[in-house]
């Protein structure tokens, strides 16, 4: 597995790949690799010659009370981890590396779709992902990009600039990867105590109450919405940040289920924020 760590080098790899006339898929990570990067890189390996991964945890997406400085940095544990998908190249380069002195060109996409779920509390974390994920897109030139449902927002926001700037790329959404008790893996679980880890289990088994009322006839927005709150209250180590309903992939707010929608949550445990969700009603594509 080839490490790349400057700009330079990358375009050098990418470029040669091209010129052998291979495929490239491009999983974008923020290290502290788990399964579910783990899906998304299996999944890449089978659709294209050659696996980039870039692990970077990339600073534009953080807010400034957030957990940029905390969040997890092991690198030779995440290369242990890519060896074994197999993947060809990892990019894991320094902040300096992605945004020198003088930077100053940003990817904003407007209007609804990034101001509400994530978007709502956490102001410019979108643009910071949109200019990143564009950054690797061009380095990597890849012909597709893998994303997790897990982060259904993103995916929406990606396929967005993707299809507005006419970047020349594939986006695949792969699911969401669980542990077998439910809880989606994430590299913020690692924040979490035994006890908080089990107080987690509500984010699931909230949103399978609320598909299972949805399967059991229930089509109105706020009722569902109720049923998972309601749920998620019981837990006392839990505080809602958001339980939401839009159409998916066009996030547009719906009164009735009849069509793809997206039940998305956000909920506190102690101070490690989760989010998870499912899409109900219909072909998830
Ligand atoms: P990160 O949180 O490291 O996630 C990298 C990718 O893995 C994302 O597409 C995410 O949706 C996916 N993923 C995480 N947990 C998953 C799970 N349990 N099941 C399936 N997929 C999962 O998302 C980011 O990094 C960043 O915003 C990034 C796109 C790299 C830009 O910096």
């Amino acid at each position: 597995m080839k490490i790349l760590s400057t700009t330079a080098e990358i375009q050098a790899y990418t470029k040669e790949m091209k010129a052998q006339g291979k495929t490239i898929g491009l999983v974008p990570t923020m290290g502290a690799l788990h399964e579910g990067h783990l899906t998304l890189m299996r999944r890449a390996r089978k659709e294209n010659d050659i696996v980039i991964v870039s692990d970077f945890v990339n600073p534009t997406q953080f807010g400034p009370n957030e957990d940029f400085d905390k969040y997890p940095r092991v690198f030779d544990a995440d290369c242990e981890k890519m060896e074994t998908v197999p993947v060809d190249a990892v990019f894991h380069p320094e902040p300096s590396e992605m945004y020198p002195d003088g930077y100053c060109t940003y990817v904003n996409v407007e209007g609804d779709i990034t101001h509400k779920l994530c978007g709502a509390q956490r102001p410019g974390h979108f643009r910071g992902v949109a200019t990143v994920v564009t950054k690797l897109m061009n380095l990597s030139r890849a012909d597709r990009a893998y994303f997790g449902q897990k982060d259904a927002q993103q995916v929406v926001v990606v396929k967005r600039f993707v299809a507005d700037l006419n970047i020349n790329v594939e986006i695949v959404m792969v699911p969401i990867s669980r542990e077998e008790s439910g809880l989606a893996r994430s590299s913020r679980n690692r924040y979490m105590s035994d006890a908080e880890k089990e107080a987690a289990l509500v984010l699931s088994r909230s949103l399978r109450k609320g598909e299972a009322a949805y399967e059991g006839g229930e089509k109105n927005v706020e009722a569902i919405k109720k049923i998972v709150s309601d749920e998620i209250k019981k837990e006392k180590l839990a505080t809602i940040d958001y339980v939401d309903v839009y159409s998916f992939p066009e996030l547009l707010p719906i009164e009735t289920i009849n069509e793809p929608t997206l039940l998305a949550i956000a909920v506190k445990i102690g101070k490690t924020r989760l989010i998870d969700n499912v899409i109900i009603g219909g072909d998830t594509k």
